[in-house]
C-alpha cells in the first residue's frame, strides 16, 4: 500500500526518488512486480488527484500493477481527522476505506503474478 499527499500537483519529490532507488537493478528490484493499493490525502478540494495519476504512470514504467477499478482520493483532509488524537473522525471516508481494503486484499488473493 502507498499512501501519499500532493505537492504542487504531483508526488513529492522524496517519493520519487524513493520509487527510483527501489526501481533499480531493473532485473532483481525489489518493488518489480509488487502489487499495489494507492490511497491519497490532502487538504485541497480535489485530494490529490494529480498525484495520483502521475505515481500510476510511473509504476507502470516500473511493472509494478495498481488495484485498477477504486481510488481512494481523500479532499480536505484536515477536516476528516482529529490531529490531535491522530484519529479519522470522517464516517463516510472511513465507510469508504473500510470498503477498499478488502477489495485490495480480494484482488490479491486472485491476481497471478508471473516471474
Ligand atoms: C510545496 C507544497 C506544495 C503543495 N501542493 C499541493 C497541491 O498541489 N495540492 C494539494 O492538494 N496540496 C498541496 N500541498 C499540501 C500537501 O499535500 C500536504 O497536505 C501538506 O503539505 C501537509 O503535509 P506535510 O506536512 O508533509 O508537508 C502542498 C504542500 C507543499 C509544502
Amino acid at each position: 500500500m502507498i499512501v501519499i499527499l500532493e505537492y504542487n500537483s504531483g508526488i513529492p519529490g522524496v517519493l520519487k526518488n524513493a520509487l527510483d532507488w527501489a526501481s533499480r537493478p531493473r532485473e532483481s528490484s525489489v518493488i518489480s512486480r509488487k502489487l499495489v493499493g494507492l490511497i491519497g490525502a490532502t487538504p485541497g478540494g480535489l485530494g490529490p488527484v494529480y498525484a495520483q495519476m502521475q505515481i500510476r504512470h510511473i509504476l507502470k514504467t516500473m511493472h509494478v500493477p495498481v488495484l485498477p477499478f477504486q481510488k481512494v482520493l481523500i479532499s480536505q483532509v484536515h477536516e476528516k481527522i482529529d490531529s490531535n488524537q491522530k484519529v479519522l473522525t470522517d464516517k463516510r471516508t472511513k465507510r469508504y476505506l473500510q470498503s477498499y481494503l478488502p477489495q485490495f486484499i480480494n484482488w490479491i488473493d486472485r491476481s497471478l503474478v508471473l516471474d
